[in-house]
This record gives C-alpha cells, structure tokens and sequence, in this order.
C-alpha cells in the first residue's frame, strides 16, 4: 500500500542563507581524478581548451560548481607546489607517495588548476602542505599566487604566463594532521596552526580565510582541542583582562565517509549489492545529522555568534572499488549515491548557519563523483543529477521543514522514510527536495506552506528500476530527472514520490 506523509514548510519564519560553497567539490592527484579526468594536455586528441577537457569544464558549469579544493588530501601534504610551475617540459616527474607512488608529471600545476577554476566560474581553496612542507614554503605559495605583479613573486608568476594575481579566498592548513597529514594530536595541531596563522596571508584580493583542520567522523575531542586552543589569538585573558576577540580561522573542518555499514575495513560493494547494503548506507548517512549537531554544539561554546563555519571538506560515499576498477578509488555510481547525495545536502542545508562549505569527495573519476571519463568518453552521474535539481538552493534562504513520516525499516535500520530541506530564492520561488528512501514503497506527500501566496508548482524527479541500477558507458544515461505531477491547491502541494526517489518541487 502507498505511504502517507504530511511536512510543513515554514515560509514566513525565514532563516540562515545557504552557502552556495555547501555545493563544493574537492579533487586530488589520485587515480584519474586529475589527469585524464580533467587534465588531457593540450596536444590530446580529446576537446580541451589549453589541455583542461571541454567536457568536463560544461558540465561543471551546468552545475553551477561554486569552490574547489585541491590538491588534496592526503596528496598535499606530500606536494611541493615549485614542481607544478614553469615550462612544462621542464617540471619534475615526481612521485605520488600519497597514492601508490605512482608517477606524477607536475603538468598540472598551480596555473593550470587556476585556468581551470577560470573555465567553470568557481573559486579556489588551496590546501598548503604543513605535514612535510614549512611556513616558509606555504607562504612563499601564496605569494606567488595572489602577490601584485611588481614584486619578485609577482615578476616570476608573470614570467610564467599569468601576470595578474589570482584569488585565493579559501586557504586549507594542512589535511586529516590527524593522520595522513602528520600524526599529530590535537594539542600539536593546534599549535601548528597557530604559528601558520600568523604568516598565511594573501597579497591582493580577499583576505585569507583560513580552514582549521578538524575532525575526523565523530573525534569530539579533536573538535574540542583545536576550538579551545586555536580558534582566538589570544585564548585565555591576560592578568590585566586583555583578550582578542578575531577568530584566526574561517572554518574548521568535518570528513566523514559513507559506507554500508560502520567498518572502514568492510565498506561494502559499490554495484550488486542488495537491500542490507542499502538500508546500511542510508543509516550511516543519517549520522551526518548527529555529527554536525554534536560538533556543532562544541563549537557553541567557544564560538557562541557562530563567526567559524563548519566546513565539511570531505564526504561522500565510499565503497570497496571493484577488482578491475580503471584507477584507484574509481567507482561506478548507482541510484544509491543519489540518495546518499540527496539525504547529505539537505542535512548541510538544515544546518546552514554552521556549515557554510561542504566538499564532494571527489568530482571527477575518485570515490563518490559527479562526472566518469573513459578515455575521450564521459558520463554523468545520479549523484550530478541530485547536484543539478539542488543547485536552485545555492545562496537561498533555508526554511524550517517539519514531517511526519513511517519510518523506513529493515533489519535493525530504522530511519525517517523521507528526508527533506526547503528554501526560498531571491525572486521568491520555494524549492523543496525530498529523498524517498524507501526501496519498494511510493510515498503520497502533502506539504502544508505556512504562508505566502502560491500560484504554481512544478516537479522534477530522479529514480530508477533497482537500488543498484549503475550508470555505463554505452547505454543511455537512466537517471536523467523526468517531471513530477503535483497538484497545488490553496496553501497545500500533493505529489506521489516514487520509491527510492529524489523530487525537487518548485513553488511560485
Ligand atoms: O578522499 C580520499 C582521501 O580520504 C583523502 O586523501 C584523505 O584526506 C581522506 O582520508
């Protein structure tokens, strides 16, 4: 029998913006999520505009891809950004100790990732190497990108194509230090980011906003450290009552990673898995609520007026990848990253006061993507589709959503049947998105406005035959989004989500 579910958007109440960087990606040197993904060289055969690949780049832009971070994880706390400038015959082949060591050409480099942050319209966030680099290299890198082009960084940048300085508004101080990044506790983390703190700086442009490394998954106590110890200059007063009340960082980060299940060393399968897979995935999703909740309240305490954000840099699903994957982390996607998609941005959304960056791990070709290449081919994901139908709420204003849903239940995961987050744009249009997990059961869903007057609804929505439906390169895309009927009559929409769906409904 079909479901039934009443939610309730409160229009009137108004609330936090939604950062449009909550739609940001992170790529690294790993597996072919830069070269070939979105590096070909410009002498390839494959479209590309000064070697960064066309297909790529418009599919990027149709998603309106706000921030990129790069060049890692862990990959970059091992990089040293001088071997990635310069001529390109010229550049060092190094290694990639992070991954595999495999070769690493420094054909993508600093100007190349700034050309191609160009070519989608989105901003950068650079990671700078505090595992194995120094003070002195990372800013030595921010000269070089952001200095005025009559200084010597300037002159040297100029020397290499790019006279102007580029933006460099988001700056990351070092990666998961906690592990891959240094094996650092908390308490020499912090002080490692103190002492960057103090030199990290931009030379034009917006001023630095520096992301703390945090937690990782439910490490409260890392939160706790890093707040009390990093977040002020000044933490404790003086005996005379001196304190400083300016954060020294613009964000602490969260990585969190979904699999079926609670064991990083039993991840799950990405494709043929069956509904204990999927009920197992969806329930670690739904942590996603309790870990920004809880470290969120942590942050409360030494940041009352919510000035740091909470950057989730890392997240995605992560599944084992198949014996013959094409690359390392390389996985194929299926209706159920479109779920887990869907159910994370509407939590980052409800949670927009305090999350204000959320970073896909990674864009192209690594672990939970939006596009795959194969060669000259490429394809889009489901989990591209959830980004495209959701990027209506990038800089919206977040609305308070209630629901009365059954709960989708199997074997010992009980969770919410569906999962929504609602926003109002600038012209005024109400965008719900819903996630229908359940497997087999359609969901009959009134929504109740709470103010406004409304003319016509519209929706568009996502699904497939099986949870494990895949996306291939040789048959057409099944996960492209088809419209919704919804009947609107006064205050209230009706639609029928199909089971194990993603609708997003515009209201205007
Ligand atoms: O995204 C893959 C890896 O996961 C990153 O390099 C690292 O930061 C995390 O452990």
């Amino acid at each position: 029998a079909m479901l039934q579910s009443r939610a309730r958007v409160s229009v009137e109440a108004g609330g936090p913006t939604i950062d449009p960087n909550i739609y940001g990606q992170f790529v690294e040197h790993l597996g072919r999520g830069v070269y070939e993904g979105i590096w070909v060289g410009p002498d390839s055969p494959i479209p590309n505009v000064r070697g960064i690949r066309s297909d790529v780049v418009a599919a990027l832009r149709r998603v309106r891809v706000p921030v990129i971070r790069w060049p890692g994880g862990c990959f970059a706390d091992g990089y040293h950004w001088r071997d990635g400038i310069g001529a390109a015959g010229k550049r060092p082949r190094g290694i990639n100790s992070a991954w595999g060591r495999t070769p690493e050409t420094n054909a993508f480099g600093t100007h190349e990732f700034m050309d191609f942050l160009g070519q989608i319209g989105a901003s950068a966030f650079v990671s700078v190497n505090l595992g194995s680099g120094s003070v002195r290299e990372a800013d030595d890198w921010l000269r070089y990108m952001t200095a005025p082009q009559d200084s010597a960084p300037g002159q040297e940048r100029a020397a290499n194509g790019h006279p102007a300085p580029w933006q460099v508004p988001y700056i990351g101080v070092g990666n998961e230090s906690w592990g891959c990044g240094g094996n650092m506790s908390a308490d020499t983390y912090a002080a490692a980011f103190r002492h960057y703190a103090a030199f990290l700086r931009t030379y034009s442009g917006p001023r630095a906003r520096l992301i703390a490394v945090g937690a990782d998954t439910d490490d409260y106590a890392w939160t706790e450290r890093v707040m009390a110890q990093a977040m002020l200059w000044r933490p404790e007063p003086t005996p005379l009552g001196l304190t400083s009340d300016t954060p020294l960082m613009w964000g602490l980060s969260l990585h969190f990673y979904t699999f079926a299940g609670n064991d990083w060393h039993a991840k799950g399968r990405n494709v043929g898995f069956d509904e204990n897979g999927w009920a197992a995935a969806l329930a670690r999703v739904a942590l996603t609520d309790e870990l920004i909740r809880r470290h969120a309240a942590i942050m409360d305490r030494y940041d009352p007026g919510k000035r740091v954000a909470l950057a989730v840099d890392e997240w995605g699903g992560w599944f084992e990848s198949e014996k013959d994957a094409p690359s390392q982390l390389y996985l194929e996607s299926t209706l159920r990253d479109a779920l887990i998609a869907a159910k994370s941005l509407n939590i980052f959304n409800r949670h927009a006061d305090r999350v204000r960056m959320a970073n896909l791990a990674q864009m192209v070709n690594v672990i939970q993507s939006l596009v795959l290449t194969r060669g000259s081919a490429m394809v889009v994901t489901p989990t591209y589709h959830v980004f495209d139908m959701y990027k209506v709420h990038q800089g919206a204003e977040a609305l308070p959503v209630q629901v009365e849903t059954p709960d989708y239940v199997h074997g010992d995961v009980r969770l919410a049947g569906i999962d929504l987050s609602a926003s109002r744009d600038s012209a005024g249009k109400l965008h719900v998105t819903i996630a229908n997990l359940d497997p087999a059961r359609a969901n009959r869903l009134r929504i109740h406005l709470d103010g406004g007057r409304w003319h016509r609804a519209g929706a568009q929505v996502l699904t497939a035959d099986a949870i494990d439906t895949r996306i291939t390169f040789d048959k057409a895309d099944p996960f492209v989004p088809r419209p919704l009927a919804v009947h609107l009559s006064g205050g209230e929409v009706e639609l029928v989500l199909p089971s194990k769906s993603v609708t997003v409904l515009e209201v205007e």
